[in-house]
């Protein structure tokens, strides 16, 4: 998997960086004002730091942005970056201005000067999370170099920077397995990704076809009936709590989603490589909880398929048995995911008995329409289990909205022919997905769905991440767990 940024915290020194040849970073605080080190490099660099400083380019930074000076006179460096950071910047703008510095990282690395700089801590997370490249599938690559922080305390910084390497690491295995083709990221190698994490001290179980189809995963099988590929349900148990009951996450990893027979049209059609989104996420919180020994139950499944149109595939107008005995109408063999997490839901609560229990799935086109890429949309049976969640979506800086699921809207996915039908039409299309879901939940488990079709994989780099899968929900998830799972 691709490997966060090497990041050393060490002692201020003013001879190392004149002599360093990559980036140097530092930050002038509110009124511009350098510290000792700062002065120094400004001598050496005969004042161009000074008059950067009061330029009007750096007075139109916004809190959290950055001003380049390319090849400064007086230093060995490629260019000296400027942050600015205000004095009390929160965890949010340090990050940001962390952003700034991962997004410009290159081969030969950075010396950041940490000195003046408030919460540098989470300027290298942020720094680490943007400087990400997924290129396991182009030649001639290079890979950053290594990053320094200097500090007058640097012990007491590589403490405070610790508990990031769990998340980062976390969060760049959900970017890879979302940036992963689907020729490469099978039902079969996603399984087999997820099996090597037993390393790491998780249990992992594949359940394979057979033992789907004993369970009564009609739902599930009939999606994935259409492809080469097998079907399965992965479980991943991490037992780091007492013997309470565990927090469920259950996700969706559908491969690729052409649609089935309801095929999707072609153009655009190659981003369904991310339509195991879901899946990929609770994979990442599983990571980052088993890398920090997190003190919590907790059970990852993810159920994995590919939507194919084929001689065996699904067609409209099928009526499916799921693992719950509730009968589906397929109307639209596209709205595949809800099929799928219908019967992984089921299983979680039969088998663990969760205490509660989070979905995330790239599940509808229309919650794009109703939220775009800022916010992933927040459905569920419990308000102030969904209250924790958008605490902790706060928190991390991820966008989280609170979208509506009431009784009414059970009648727009009532069969004439089944329990149940798989689509409600154009009205609410989020939201009719969520009540199918919620058929599939018991009344007494606290439960949120949470559609991230907008967020796993926007249109264009975002602050922390380049183009490409940004992570949504690692840190979040891993945040819930620590204040509501946890001691
Ligand atoms: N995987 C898609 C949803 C999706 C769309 C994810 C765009 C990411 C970006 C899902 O399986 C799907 O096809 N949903 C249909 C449901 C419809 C047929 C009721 C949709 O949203 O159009
Ligand atoms: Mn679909
Ligand atoms: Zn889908």
């Amino acid at each position: 998997m691709t490997q966060p940024v090497e990041i050393a915290f060490k002692e201020i020194d003013i001879d190392a960086l004149s002599a360093f040849e990559g980036r140097i970073v530092l930050s002038a605080g509110e009124e511009g004002k350098l510290g000792p080190t700062g002065r120094k490099l400004d001598r050496l660099m005969k004042g161009a730091l000074r008059r950067a400083l009061a330029s009007s380019s750096f007075a139109k930074l916004s809190p959290g942005e950055s001003l380049d000076l390319g090849w400064p006179v007086g230093l060995a460096a490629e260019a000296v970056q400027i942050l600015r950071l205000e004095r009390r910047a929160d965890q949010a703008q340090a990050r940001k201005a962390g952003g700034a510095v991962g997004a410009k990282l290159g081969e030969r690395g950075a010396i950041m000067l940490a000195e003046g700089v408030n919460r540098a801590a989470d300027v290298a997370f942020g720094l680490a999370l943007r400087a990400y490249q997924f290129n396991y599938h182009t030649s001639g690559n290079s890979a950053f170099g290594p990053v320094t922080v200097m500090s007058a305390t640097p012990e007491e910084l590589a403490a405070q920077a610790a508990p990031h390497a769990a998340l980062a690491e976390g969060v760049f295995f959900t970017r890879d397995l979302v940036n992963e083709p689907a020729n490469i990221l099978t039902t079969d190698d996603f399984a087999a990704r997820l099996a090597a994490m037993h390393e790491l001290g998780l249990q992992v179980e594949i359940l394979e076809e057979e033992q789907l189809k004993e369970l009564g995963m009609g739902a599930l099988l009939g999606v994935g009936q259409g492809s080469e590929s097998p079907s399965k349900v992965v479980v991943m148990q991490w037992n780091g709590g007492g013997d309470e009951a565990p927090f469920a996450l259950v996700g969706k990893g559908v491969v690729f989603d052409t649609g089935g027979i309801s095929l999707k049209p072609g153009a655009g059609m190659e981003d369904m490589t991310m339509d195991m989104g879901g899946a990929g996420v609770v994979s990442g919180v599983m990571r980052t909880l088993a890398l920090r020994k997190a003190k919590a139950n907790v059970v990852g499944l993810v159920g994995l398929v590919e939507n194919m149109p084929d001689g065996k595939a699904q067609r409209p107008g099928d009526i499916v048995k799921s693992m719950k005995g509730d009968t589906i109408e397929v109307i639209n063999t596209d709205a595949e995911g809800r099929l799928v997490l219908a019967d992984v839901l089921w299983y979680a609560q039969e088998r663990f008995k969760p205490r509660a229990m989070v979905n995330l799935a790239t599940l509808t086109g229309a919650v794009i329409v109703a939220l775009g890429h800022e916010n992933a949309g927040l459905f569920a049976n419990d308000d102030k289990f969904v209250g924790d969640i958008l605490k902790a979506a706060k928190s991390e800086g991820e966008g989280a909205w609170h979208m509506p699921l009431q009784p009414a809207y059970d009648s727009l996915i009532k069969s004439r022919l089944a329990d149940v039908k798989n689509t409600g039409g154009r009205p609410a299309g989020s939201i009719t997905a969520a009540a199918f879901l919620k058929r599939f939940v018991k009344d007494d488990v606290p439960w949120c769905h949470i559609d991230i079709a907008g967020v796993a994989l926007p249109p264009g780099a975002t602050d922390l991440a380049p183009k490409g899968a940004t992570g949504w929900g690692v840190m979040t998830l891993d945040r819930l767990i620590r204040d509501t799972f946890e001691g």
